[in-house]
């Protein structure tokens, strides 16, 4: 049975003063029950003082992206030992800002995914389409380029102690949101994707919806038989708001 993972993308956002005030509030509200967990994703410079605040609670630490070098002459770039030396469990990889901003290709995003699982952090594997794509049928074929880059890389047996996250691009930080429908039908295509390599891997990966996931729609998304969780941006930056999700997983188990 897979367990649900409400996952809060800070992007470039929060201060020292405010991360403990919005780590303390998290912390204190984490629903009663099981079958879900909570993790954050702070920039770089607050991870450790994050995972020192989270420590003995159920708030796990991630970081938002990682080098695909071990280490060495990279100015600027952070190692996938570095944040598991800190005390990150997980990584967000491929984030589409990060392709779109940074130029950062599938290949590149699967060099990424691969480094962090050697370091024993667990990658999340973002895909999705943009407006355009998906107005040109594309979805499901930029998708597959999108994972197949990984799998062809890593193999499916590395999703094993992976997740993945379907961020339609039109959907992330706009307040559009796709329905339930929409987002499920694409879940189920991640799903199938996998299945035809390893039925059991498929089964048993999380595959988390992003993209102006709030307290009002997250029970409908979740509520889908191929969404495990969230990826969330705007709506985890306020403890309220990132609970009332978090809530609304725990309401389903
Ligand atoms: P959003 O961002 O929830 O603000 O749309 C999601 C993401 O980019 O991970």
């Amino acid at each position: 049975m897979r367990e649900f993972l409400i996952a809060g993308n800070w992007k470039m956002n929060g201060s020292s003063a405010a991360n403990v005030e919005l780590v303390a509030g998290i912390v204190a509200g984490v629903p009663t029950g099981s079958g879900f967990s909570l993790l954050v994703c702070p920039p770089f410079p607050y991870l450790a003082s994050v995972v020192e605040q989270t420590k003995g609670s159920p708030v796990k630490v991630g970081a938002q992206t990682v080098s695909e070098h071990d280490k060495g002459a990279f100015t600027g770039e952070v190692a996938p030992g570095m944040l598991s030396d800190v005390g990150c469990d997980y990584v967000i990889v491929g984030h589409s800002e990060r392709r779109a901003l940074y130029g950062e290709t599938s290949e590149q995003v699967a060099a990424k995914f691969q480094a962090a699982q050697v370091a024993g952090i667990t990658p999340i594997l973002c895909v999705g389409e943009t407006l355009e794509e998906r107005e040109a049928g594309t979805t499901e074929s930029v998708i597959d380029e999108q994972l197949g880059a990984v799998m062809d890389a890593a193999g499916v047996g590395a999703f094993a102690a992976a997740v993945i996250a379907y961020e339609p691009v039109w959907a992330i930080g706009t307040g559009m949101t796709a329905t339930p429908e929409q987002a499920q039908d694409v879940h189920r295509h991640i799903r199938a994707q996998l299945a035809a390599q390893d039925g059991s891997i498929a089964a048993n990966v999380q595959i988390l919806y992003g993209g102006s996931m709030k307290g009002e729609n997250a029970a409908g998304l979740l509520a889908q038989p191929d969404i495990d969780g969230g990826l969330i941006g705007g709506a985890s930056l306020k403890a309220d708001d990132f609970l009332a999700i978090a809530q609304a997983a725990a309401g389903i188990q």
